[in-house]
């Protein structure tokens, strides 16, 4: 069997949590990752730290490239390097933030769509047995999630419990003729080029439409990494700006962990052009408010924040992922951090970097 796993986007949070799994198993694992979400974010959103952590961690068995996955040479020669001995792809690079896209349209696009199709057309050519998994969004539903008859609660927005969707929403909610973002709208072409490249060429991609995806693994930024960037603002004791929905917005989180065991189940049963929503769930969910107050209850800190009136443009009101159609392809997958979990760790793991 094949025992080369690519990850791409290997210094970042989904990308050094595969890497670490995937090397645990005995894999050698090549990483591609140039640390663009330094150029992104700022300070705060590099991701060499994380990268000097991990090679540290893996040693021998990871080997990094520095190359831009818009660099399709760049791509197409290392993959003709690898060859059959590809195994697996995972292919987490991105520029992540609906905010940022709107700044620079051509980069956000070019990393996000074109960076996918330079990877697919590489592994075509050169390894077109390997599993290809794509961490795609639900963003890719636009704004559509904003037309579900919520209700206001004194902490979140809710949906009935009599609502179809009341467990989460899966995968039949439309990605047509909404709102999306610049970000949005990037991620669905990708998102449905990993799709045909499955369907037209028999190839065996998954898309993983994540809600938020978190971990100690995140380099916090205001722009990107919710659960991360709220403990960090209360370890820290910055101000974290609450945008619109009076900060009862829900999300549902999934730690990186229990993503990546999801990658493993796939590799080890692939199924050909699959499309899964991804999310902690019912299991995992949490609005603002109630994300701060868990936050204070673990580091016994107050939280400072401010209230902004206007919402981000496409933020959804509340959002919880059904994972049944991944859970019926794979029962023996299950999801074991919780967004109490999840915070106590990233406050464990970030003692020495996040102080006040
Ligand atoms: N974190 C979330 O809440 C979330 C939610 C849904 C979907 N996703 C998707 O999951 C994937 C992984 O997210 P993450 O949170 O691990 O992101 P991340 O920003 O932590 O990691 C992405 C990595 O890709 C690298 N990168 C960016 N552009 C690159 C380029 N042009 N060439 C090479 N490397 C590049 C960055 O330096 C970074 O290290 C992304 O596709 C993101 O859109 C994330």
């Amino acid at each position: 069997m094949s025992s080369v796993v690519v990850v791409t986007g290997s210094a970042g949070l989904i990308g050094s949590e595969s890497v670490r799994h995937f090397a645990g198993l005995g894999m050698d694992v090549v990483g591609i990752d140039n640390d663009m979400r330094g150029y992104f974010f700022g300070k705060d959103g590099s991701t060499k730290w994380n990268l000097d952590r991990l090679t540290k961690e893996v040693g021998e068995r990871y080997t990094h490239h520095d190359i831009d996955i818009r660099d399709r040479d760049g791509l197409l020669k290392l993959f003709a390097s690898l060859g059959k001995n590809v195994g697996l792809v995972i292919h987490c690079a991105a520029q992540p933030s609906h905010d940022w896209a709107a700044r620079e349209p051509f980069t956000d696009f070019d990393v996000n769509a074109v960076g996918t199709l330079n990877m697919l057309e590489a592994v075509r050519q050169h390894a077109p047995t390997a599993p290809f998994i794509f961490t795609s969004t639900n963003k890719v539903y636009g704004d559509l999630p904003n037309s579900l008859p919520l209700i206001e609660g004194s902490t979140r927005y809710e949906l009935p419990e009599d609502h179809k969707w009341y467990g989460g929403i899966d995968e039949t909610m439309s990605i047509d003729q909404c709102l999306h973002s610049v970000f949005g709208a990037s991620k669905v072409a990708a998102d449905v080029m990993v799709q045909e490249y499955g369907r037209y060429f028999d190839m065996p991609t998954a898309v993983f439409r994540g809600g938020t995806l978190t971990g100690p693994g995140h380099s916090a930024a205001e722009l990107h990494g919710f659960l991360a960037y709220v403990m960090r603002c209360v370890m820290e004791q910055r101000v974290y700006h609450i945008y619109g929905y009076k900060g009862k917005m829900v999300r549902d989180a999934i730690h990186s962990h229990d993503l990546v065991s999801a990658f493993e189940a796939f590799h080890k049963a692939p199924r050909v052009a699959e499309v899964y929503n991804m999310g902690g769930g019912r299991f995992s969910n949490c609005s603002h408010i109630e994300a701060f107050q868990i936050a204070s209850e673990i580091t016994g800190l107050e939280a400072r924040t401010d209230y902004v009136e206007q919402n981000r443009v496409g933020d959804h009101q509340w959002w919880i992922s059904s994972t049944s159609r991944f859970e019926q392809h794979y029962p023996e997958w299950k999801l074991t951090y919780d967004v109490p979990a999840i915070l106590r760790e990233m406050y464990e793991a970030n003692q020495d970097v996040w102080k006040a």
